[in-house]
């Protein structure tokens, strides 16, 4: 997949510069060329010499040598690059990177290049979680970088969390699928997804809600934006970015969000129903802000529109699948609901495993069909996000 592609290595200057000499023989015995820019700070974490043996290019630092003038052209070096990879990308370099700033020759090479770019960020867990680098990350995103995930584990601070830099054959792994164009296994199709909580208005200032994070239905998303669909995201309250490639429809309410995928269900070839919508709402909505007083109080709830089983009664031959997040009897109910919301299959979900659930990066799932029982082991939601999108294309292809 790489043989032959010329990649631009931007080392900057993180602990985890060490991998990049790995990372960089890895790309070159996948047949890759590779060219390495460093950033002044990154020598100090590996030596050019390192980095120019392996690589067996120059390394570039300077605008220009600074014993003969030469200049180190970022506009050559961008239009010559297949991918611009870099890797470690520390949270200064995110910033930069975001807002435009050029004030090295790994930037300027940035703003210059015309070919795909990827990040692998490495920084400590409290670095990474800040506001300020979540909201360069969704910046980046928009701005279609590639970004490599972090992961968990122990930290050079000595912490422990999420923040490592991805391990280098991770890394080649995500730039070979970059490439890959055969993954765009699902061109032309259409999906809704659902993701996130929604909020169920009591008076202007409460609301009922639950703890869904959306981080597995953004999964979803992302998994079939890559593959090349198109995606509508019908998204509850979360704190994530859209997904490259994803057209996001905010909504509330329950109701709002039953408004919106009866629009769209018209024009989509399928729908995964990750939200975890309300079954209740308030009966009433207060205009004003309800005063406390001396006895117990009640709210009244109503249902809610169930939106898979409304979907799944004018399903036609589209695709459906749903998630089931199961306290008791997980299989009973899991299969109940597969039937009565006429899905293809279902996603069960158990809040008994460890690194299963809500507000976690893992999950621990069961792929229900009425045939079959597929249990996967505990991995990133990410990678639960492909085996779905896997199966949804398995059930596609007998449907046709
Ligand atoms: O019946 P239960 O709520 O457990 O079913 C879960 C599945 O149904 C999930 O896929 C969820 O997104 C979907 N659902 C829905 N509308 C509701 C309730 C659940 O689409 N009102």
């Amino acid at each position: 997949m790489l043989k032959g592609k010329h990649i631009i290595l931007g080392i900057t200057g993180s602990i985890a510069a060490y991998k990049s000499a790995v990372l960089c023989r890895l790309l070159v015995s996948a047949g890759a060329e590779v060219k390495v820019v460093m950033t002044p700070l990154a020598k100090q974490f590996i030596t050019p010499l390192t980095m120019a043996t392996l690589s067996k290019n120059p390394i570039l630092v300077d605008f220009f040598n600074p014993e003969n003038g030469e200049w180190n052209s970022h506009v050559s070096l961008g239009e010559w690059a297949d991918c611009y990879l870099i890797a470690p990308a520390t949270a200064n370099t995110m910033a930069k990177m975001a807002s435009g700033v050029a004030d090295n020759l790994l930037l300027t090479t940035y703003l210059s290049a015309r070919c795909k770019v990827a990040i692998a960020p490495a920084m400590d867990l409290d670095m990474y979680r800040h506001a300020s680098t979540q909201r360069n990350m969704t910046q980046l995103r928009a701005d279609g970088v590639h970004i490599i995930e972090p992961q968990s584990g122990e930290l050079a601070s000595g912490l422990v969390g999420k923040g490592r830099m991805a391990e280098p054959q991770d890394i080649v792994r995500e730039v070979e699928a970059m490439f890959d164009e055969k993954k765009k296994s699902l061109q032309g199709k259409h999906f809704l997804v659902t993701a996130g909580a929604t909020i169920e208005p009591i008076d202007p200032v409460r609301f009922i809600s639950n703890h869904s994070s959306g981080k597995m239905g953004y999964a979803v998303a992302e998994a079939l934006a890559q593959r090349g669909a198109k995606v509508s995201l019908v998204s509850g309250r979360t704190a994530l970015g859209v997904p490259v490639g994803v057209e996001r429809i905010d909504v509330l309410s329950a109701e709002q969000m039953y408004e919106a995928c009866c629009r769209l269900w018209a024009e989509v070839d399928g729908a995964i129903m990750c939200a975890a919508v309300a079954d209740y709402t308030p009966a009433v909505v207060a205009d004003q802000k309800i005063k406390k007083g001396e006895d117990d109080m009640s709210i009244a709830l109503k249902r809610t529109h169930d939106i898979a089983a409304t979907l799944g009664e004018n399903k036609g031959s589209r695709l459906l699948v749903g998630f089931a997040m199961e306290t008791e009897n997980e299989m009973a109910n899991a299969e109940s609901k597969l039937q009565r919301k006429n899905m293809d299959f279902i996603v069960l979900n158990s809040l008994r495993q460890e690194g299963a659930g809500f507000r976690g990066d893992t999950n621990v799932v069961s792929l229900i069909d009425s045939e079959s029982r597929v249990d996967l082991p505990l991995m990133s939601k990410r990678e639960v996000a492909d085996r779905i999108v896997d199966k949804m294309e398995s059930v596609l292809v007998e449907k046709n």
